[in-house]
């Protein structure tokens, strides 16, 4: 709970740099994972569908953390305004800082359902949904967007957007600075292909500076981050923190200014005291969690997904991963999944 305090007062401190909502990879481990390498990075859920969410009979699945995993931000989907409300109170309920609302995946199962990306060629249905959000909770609400849609892509069709938001009172966005094609291209290609534009996420802090302003997209270094800092209120960081999570380490300290011993005391990285001094240091202090997971249910596999990328180019590296996709699958019993990690770590020199 200590960090849960912590965060309250500090959400835009924590906006500095914040993970990216990523679909099947920021689930509530890998958000708990993280949190053992920064204790002020801003971590968000996977995207949760807001009509799924009413209508599945255990929330927990969706919403059931740890208070060490705060703050956090959930993502929903949707484009109805009463659905969005009642599960923004549900967000909030469940002790989340923030609510965010995707208008940035093109994919054609939320195209379907006349949610995310589309939704910023219909920029009167996201103030309704945005205000009926905002009414129903006291947490913030935020917008995710890309910086326009299809053949929406100038620079009047994207302020005018942010501006129409702004009026109705949003005040923190999260841009991923290269618009969406919806039709022809994955959502995968859709990360890659259509260029990036920064310029149009620093124009956008420069003519409204009174909105809070993080740019999302190809960002890799805390060099890089800290450079968008000098003009914008944040980064935020999908695929790198996830592929090569250790990229975290020196954050606290680079971003955020928090100085703290390295250790290899697991209960002092647990209890935020100190930073991990070294790879394998992280995983010991991951292994309490694990082992109450799996006591609790959770499969191996989906609880050792999230460290595939731990030691990314050290020796080894690659029988670590090995070790953990082939085995994980067998991890049963109780104690097995602990077992399986700290034996796939002796595998790697660090
Ligand atoms: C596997 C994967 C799943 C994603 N799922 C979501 C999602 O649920 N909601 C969302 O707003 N963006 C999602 N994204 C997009 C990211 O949040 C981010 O905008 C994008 O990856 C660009 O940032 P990056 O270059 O730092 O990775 C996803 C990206 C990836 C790689």
């Amino acid at each position: 709970m200590i960090f849960s305090t912590f965060a309250r007062m500090n959400l835009d401190h924590c906006r500095r740099l914040s993970i990216a909502p990523m679909l099947d990879c920021t689930d509530r481990h890998e958000r708990y994972f993280l949190r053992l390498l920064s204790r002020n990075v801003l971590l968000y859920s996977e995207m949760v569908v807001a009509s799924g969410l009413l209508h599945c009979e255990n929330t927990d699945m969706f919403l059931g953390h740890e208070p060490l995993e705060q703050p956090a931000v959930l993502q929903l989907g949707g484009s109805n305004p009463i659905d969005l409300a009642r599960a923004s109170k549900l967000v909030e309920a469940a002790g989340f800082q923030e609510v965010n609302l995707n208008c940035g995946c093109p994919s054609d199962r939320v195209q379907n359902g006349n949610f995310g990306a589309c939704l910023m060629k219909d920029k009167n249905i996201v103030v309704d949904c945005f205000k009926a959000m905002q009414d129903a909770v006291s947490i913030p609400v935020s917008i995710k967007c890309r910086i326009g849609v299809d053949e929406f892509d100038s620079w009047e069709f994207f302020t005018d957007f942010i501006q129409t938001i702004r009026n109705a009172g949003c005040k923190v966005f999260i841009i991923h600075a290269r618009k969406a094609w919806l039709q022809g291209l994955s959502p995968k290609e859709n990360r890659e292909v259509p260029p990036l534009h920064y310029d149009f996420v620093h124009r956008l802090k420069a003519e409204m500076p009174d909105l809070n302003i993080s740019i999302n997209g190809g960002i890799k270094t805390l060099d890089q981050v800290q450079e968008q800092l000098q003009d914008l209120d944040g980064v935020m960081v999908g695929r790198e923190a996830y592929e090569n999570p250790w990229f975290l380490h020196d954050a606290d300290e680079r971003i955020f200014g928090d100085i703290r011993p390295e250790s290899d005391n697991p209960a002092d990285i647990i209890a935020g005291k100190a930073r991990p001094a070294t790879r394998k240091a992280l995983l010991e202090a991951y292994l309490p969690y694990v082992e109450k997971q799996t006591a609790d249910g959770c499969p191996a596999t989906i609880l050792v997904k999230h460290l595939y990328g731990l030691f990314a180019g050290l020796p080894g590296a690659r029988r670590y991963r090995q070790m953990l996709s082939n085995e994980s699958p067998k991890a049963r019993g109780r104690g097995e999944a602990v077992a399986l990690i700290r034996q796939a770590m002796d595998q790697v020199k660090e």
